[in-house]
């Protein structure tokens, strides 16, 4: 392997005052890269508009409809529009239908900006949740580039945050070893990133009615965030038969644990979503795992050590055994550590466990 680098881009290195994990020496096992964002772009936006509709057959698609009329007008000047959008859907434990589209801006100004103009916050802010007839929900996440990264499997990908890289790295030095997420964050290398242990303890503050009301949540410091994604589309049937046979139900266990159980284990949310057509139609082969947890610390652990995520890990191993050079299978995950004032949480008559609502409700 040639040319290994940090995944800490150049202009984001700076004196470790909190030491690394990499084990001295190191040499990765196998090659991953991280997108190269222009120096200038010193933050980005992360947002997900949401529907939440009681079943998936009470779906008309009429509210994606309506959030289509914003995130695809062209009234608004082409420098604040979305950079990528996309959009994808889950069954949640309740059985509640979420669908959702997860939308990119290089930075907050524009993102103000593009609310303004094309009407998506006032039309947010005069919804009424007393009359609405699904559900709706806004979170949005503001890291600042020191506060991000993203590593995807081959540099010919793009993925999500991707989509406004000027390039890629070459292989990777931090990945490979249990802590090497934490290497990757550019503030890492200067603070802990200690988070909120903030999960409702019994006889807590009384909890907020969430159906038929508008909720904001507040940010809670260094939530970390992961968004965790696999591309199939371009397997053989011998490798999907794999991937839908071993791989996936693997994964699936993962997602349903923290999903159904986060709370054990300090994970706020999951969501396990396939993307979808605007309507909710179809699968892209294409999915992603969506969590939230109250520190960079539960995530690692969760990754390290429960079984669900162990077994991942090892189905992969056997996966890739399997199918050597030929494995198309394609990965990626963005992950974020943010303050409280870079997190916006607003949920409109959705149930008491959706999103980052199960803080302040404490249901799962
Ligand atoms: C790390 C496999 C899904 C969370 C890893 C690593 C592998 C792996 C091989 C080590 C990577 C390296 O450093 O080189 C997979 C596969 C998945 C999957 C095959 C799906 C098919 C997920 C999901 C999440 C997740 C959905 C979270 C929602 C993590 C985290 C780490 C990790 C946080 C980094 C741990 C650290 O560096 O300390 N995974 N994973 N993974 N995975 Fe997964």
């Amino acid at each position: 392997m040639t040319n290994i680098e940090s995944a800490i881009a150049p202009h984001l290195r700076t004196e470790r005052v909190v030491p690394g994990n990499t084990p001295e020496n190191f040499k990765p096992p196998f090659e991953i890269y991280a997108s190269r964002f222009p120096p200038s772009m010193k933050e980005l936006v992360f947002a997900i508009i949401g529907a939440q509709y009681p079943s998936k057959e009470s779906n008309d698609g009429a509210a994606m409809e309506k959030i289509a009329s914003f995130t695809s007008s062209t009234t608004v000047p082409l420098e604040l529009r979305p950079t990528f959008e996309e959009v994808a859907a889950m069954t949640d434990n309740r059985g509640y239908y979420n669908i959702a589209t997860l939308i990119y801006w290089p930075d907050r100004a524009t993102w103000d900006q593009w609310s303004e103009l094309t009407g998506f916050k006032e039309w947010w802010s005069t919804l009424d949740p007393t009359t609405e007839r699904n559900g709706w929900f806004l979170e949005v996440f503001f890291p600042t580039m020191d506060r991000f990264e993203t590593i995807l499997t081959t540099t010919a990908m793009r993925e999500g945050a991707s989509y406004m890289r000027t390039g890629a790295s070459g292989p990777v030095l931090e990945h490979g070893y249990w802590g090497s997420m934490r290497d990757r964050l550019p503030v890492s290398q200067v603070d802990e990133l200690v988070g909120e242990k903030a999960f409702l303890q019994a006889g807590g503050p009384k909890r907020p009615a969430t159906l038929k009301s508008r909720v904001r949540v507040p940010g809670k410091r260094n939530l970390a965030i992961i968004r965790s994604g696999q591309d199939w589309k371009e397997t053989l049937p011998r490798e999907r038969e794999l991937y839908l046979n071993m791989m996936r139900p693997a994964l699936q266990n993962g997602m349903d644990f923290l999903h159904d159980h986060g709370d054990e284990i300090g994970c706020y949310s999951n969501r396990f979503m396939d993307m979808v057509g605007f309507k909710g139609e179809g699968g892209r082969d294409r999915s992603f795992g969506l969590g939230y947890f109250d520190d960079l610390a539960s995530l690692e652990a969760w990754s390290k050590s429960h079984p669900t995520h162990v077994n991942i890990f090892a189905v992969f191993m056997k996966y890739a055994k399997e199918m050597g050079d030929n494995m198309t299978l394609r990965l990626y995950h963005e992950v974020s550590v943010l303050e409280a004032e870079q997190q916006f949480f607003e949920y409109i008559s959705c149930h008491s466990s959706t999103g980052m609502l199960s803080s302040v409700c404490g249901d799962h």
